[in-house]
């Protein structure tokens, strides 16, 4: 079993800890007594993950909440039935919400918890692979709005992250490799993110398909431990996105503006994340900001893990745009993009025409 810390700006007073192994959800509560001082739980959940995991958070303290599966419930009404049920089970403000399941119910979870009675205690256990390397870590928390995604949420930190490895065996090929995305991209970011350690990361991914695809135990913990560090060093320097976090939004930028022209039902997450991606190489290749050496090694990575590169549909060019400028990245009207500038490095630029970016759509 792994232990890593994330620090917020710095201090140990509000640092948490996450645990990547197996079976830790055998003794979940084990973990989580150590953590909070809740004397209940709510566990958020949906039916999916319920029917498979549920029966090991049971306990004499618990009640749980059991969501429909989907991004579509990312939604204030599912936000609604959560704290009604908190205030059913009349949880108190010392208690704690349990997020079990992947990043709907992590985020939605943990937006609860920042707001029902103006902030309580809340534990992630991430049981996709995407949750377990990005977004069970760092304390964004947010729901959907009709105008875009995450538009209403808060940075709000759990307590402790709870990452069993066991429970990607489950997890389908198509949501393995929407993880999978997510964890390309930090290979795509790892000299920006400015953590002390180095882990060449890119390579690892290069000479570790096989066993990434086999799950193999020992190879997934590595991973998720780099992610992790990865992306805790960033968290660390910069919880509110004033600046350096935002390099995490590599390939979110196209992606946000394709799972909301689809509907967000039509791509998962990370399919959206990975044809972002691709596009944001061709679009840096395009203004000479990277060498073709590297645009060939980074879009043969997304190639070999055989991730989802290429745009199939058909958008209106004006509707993509505008679908960008309502993402949260933009200020002062300028959409914020992360450019590839060399091997593992990256920059924000909101200076490129209207043309070019779309030039790939
Ligand atoms: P998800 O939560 O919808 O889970 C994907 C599917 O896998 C669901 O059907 C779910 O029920 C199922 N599932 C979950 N665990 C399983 C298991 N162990 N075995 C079998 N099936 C399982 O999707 P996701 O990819 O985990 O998360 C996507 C969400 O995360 C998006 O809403 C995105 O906006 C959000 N996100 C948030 C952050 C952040 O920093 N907060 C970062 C990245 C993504
Ligand atoms: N997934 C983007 C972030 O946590 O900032």
């Amino acid at each position: 079993m792994n232990k890593l810390e994330v620090k917020i700006n710095a201090t140990k007073e509000s640092s948490y800890p996450i645990f990547i192994g197996e079976n830790l959800l055998e003794n979940a509560y084990d973990y989580i007594e150590q953590y909070t001082k809740a004397n209940n739980y709510l566990v958020v959940t949906n039916e999916t993950v319920y029917s498979i995991y549920g029966e090991k958070l049971k306990s004499n303290n618990s009640k749980f909440i059991i969501l429909p599966d989907g991004e579509i419930y990312k939604n204030m009404d599912t936000l609604n039935r959560i704290l009604d049920r908190a205030l059913e089970v009349k949880l108190e403000r010392k208690d704690a919400i349990i997020a079990l399941g992947g990043g709907v119910i992590g985020d939605i979870a943990g937006f609860a918890a920042s707001i029902y009675q103006r902030g309580i205690d809340y534990v992630q256990i991430p049981t996709t692979l995407l949750a377990q390397v990005d977004s069970s870590v760092g304390g964004k928390v947010a729901v959907n709005h009709f105008l875009g995604k995450n538009l209403i949420g808060s940075f709000y930190q759990p307590k402790l992250v709870l990452s069993d490895i066991n429970t990607l065996k489950t997890l389908d090929i198509r949501q393995f490799k929407t993880g999978l995305s997510e964890v390309l991209k930090y290979s795509f970011i790892e000299k920006s993110c400015k953590c002390e350690k180095h882990f060449n990361f890119l390579e690892f991914l290069q000479s570790n398909r096989t066993e990434i695809y086999n799950k193999n135990p020992e190879v997934l913990k590595k991973l998720i431990n780099i992610c992790c560090k990865l992306k805790s060093s960033i968290v660390n320097k910069d919880e509110k996105e004033k600046g350096l976090r935002a390099i995490l939004n590599f390939g979110h930028t196209y992606a946000h503006a394709i799972e909301k022209l689809t509907g967000y039902d039509k791509y998962t997450h990370g399919e959206a994340v990975s044809m972002g991606m691709k596009l944001i190489f061709d679009l840096s290749l395009e203004i000479n900001c990277i060498q073709e050496e590297y645009y060939h090694t980074a879009t043969n990575l997304l190639k070999d893990y055989e991730l989802m590169i290429n745009l199939k549909d058909e958008f209106n060019h004006e509707e993509f745009y505008e679908s960008m400028l309502s993402d949260k990245k933009v200020s002062d009207k300028k959409i914020n993009f992360v450019i590839p500038i060399a091997p593992k490095e990256v920059t924000i630029k909101n200076n490129i025409d209207k043309k070019t970016i779309l030039q790939g759509i």
